[in-house]
């Protein structure tokens, strides 16, 4: 039987499915070691330098000297620990929602939420595009799914107008395409879920100390004033936020029926108090602290201009996730393997993770790039572009 693996690994290699780990070294940032190698990192969601921030690491520290490295118990056991409480409420707070609830990851949120609020007998909307822990979180709630074609509210809409007789319907998309790094129109999108009663899921992994004067996230960006437009949103502690973790933000109600209701809420250890803690100031300093935004957002002019410049399109993205199409599956991992030695990294995606013939290199800057690293990184590019023909 275990051939099968084998037989299955071989199989994955010769369609140029195979996935491997590559290994990092030295700290969190813009230069890293890969596989042994100097690089410029530019595909990691670090998006404002938090993971190394002083703050985030000297509240780890004193978390984990105080209350130790583990939380030993799921939540409704002996993982509630004191700092959830503060984390929830300055979560609740940024978002400017009555209230928070901390999962374990973003993943486990999507799952979790999505099976808790929709069941059988009801029906879920989502998007084309939609994150792998929506899916998957569609796919276990057993309740009828309905991609809609990208951004397609007209499609949407139809879908609405026409299903009758479902118990509940919830729309699930997410706030910044992680792939495609363009935004849901959430205005409208907001709009038809109230016109057809559906409720809203947002998943705003990557808006989130992004997005919004305040890195409120996407709904901050589009300016929705009304609190209660989007009915869910859930959004990682493992990007800009410089943490780990997942959180929901909505209403009183909403997170208590989770609290009883998610079973990746329920059945799960707790967070360990070290991340609690980091978490707790970078959502203080995304409140207190602009510079890192701005710092990130003139690196990202800096490099969409220079990849512009050189002849690449970032179609069709609006944000600091820079997609360059590059189609074809096994040029883009040859590219990629090309760049590291050229000495940046950016990591190579392809179906699955995105459709078929759209694979490309997905590139994130941050705020803890220099412009020297952009430059010397964009040098790179246009010597492995022209080696490919691609330029
Ligand atoms: C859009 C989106 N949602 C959810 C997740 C999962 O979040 P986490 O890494 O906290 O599990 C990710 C990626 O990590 C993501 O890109």
């Amino acid at each position: 039987m275990s051939d099968f693996f084998a037989r299955e690994i071989e199989r994955l290699k010769r369609k140029d499915g195979y996935r491997w780990l590559r290994t990092m070294e030295g700290a969190t940032g813009p230069r890293m070691r890969v596989d042994g190698r100097e690089v410029i990192v530019l595909c990691s969601g670090n998006y404002l330098g938090l993971a190394t921030h002083p703050r985030l690491k000297a509240a780890a520290i004193e978390a984990t000297e105080r209350l130790g490295v583990c939380s030993a118990a799921a939540r409704l056991i002996t993982g509630n620990n004191e700092l959830y409480d503060v984390l929830e409420k300055r979560l609740a707070d940024f978002k400017g929602r009555e209230a928070a609830l901390v999962y374990s990851t973003g993943y486990m949120a999507n799952l979790g939420v999505i099976s808790a609020v929709v069941g059988e007998g009801d029906a879920i909307y989502t998007d084309a595009l939609s994150h792998a822990s929506i899916i998957d979180g569609c796919r276990l709630s057993r309740a009828l799914v309905k991609v809609f074609p990208h951004n397609d509210l007209s499609a949407l809409e139809r879908l609405l107008r026409s299903d009758t007789g479902f118990r509940r319907r919830l729309i699930a998309v997410d706030g910044v395409y992680s792939m495609d790094g363009d935004l849901a129109p959430l205005p409208d999108l907001a709009k038809l879920a109230k016109q057809y009663q559906a409720l809203l899921m947002l998943d705003d992994a990557h808006g989130t100390g992004v997005l919004g004067e305040g890195g409120g996230g996407t709904a901050e960006h589009f300016g929705l004033q009304d609190p209660d437009a989007v009915d869910i949103e859930i959004g990682t502690l493992g990007k800009a936020l410089g943490s780990f973790g997942a959180y929901v933000v909505g209403s009183r109600s909403l997170r208590e029926y989770l609290i009883n209701r998610s079973r990746s809420f329920i059945f799960t250890c707790a967070l360990a108090p070290p991340m609690l803690a980091a978490a707790i100031a970078a959502v203080e300093l995304v409140q207190q602290e602009p510079v890192y935004r701005q710092r990130l957002w003139e690196n990202v002019r800096h490099f969409r201009d220079g990849l512009h410049r050189l002849g690449l399109s970032t179609e069709p993205s609006a944000t600091h996730i820079l997609p360059v199409m590059t189609h074809d599956r096994q040029r883009t991992m040859a590219l990629c393997e090309r760049l590291l030695e050229l000495g940046v990294f950016c990591q190579g995606i392809r179906p699955p993770t995105v459709p078929p013939g759209t694979s490309r290199l997905r590139f994130t800057v941050t705020a803890t790039h220099n412009i020297e690293d952009l430059d010397e990184a964009l040098a790179a590019i246009e010597q492995a572009f022209r080696e490919f023909a691609l330029l």
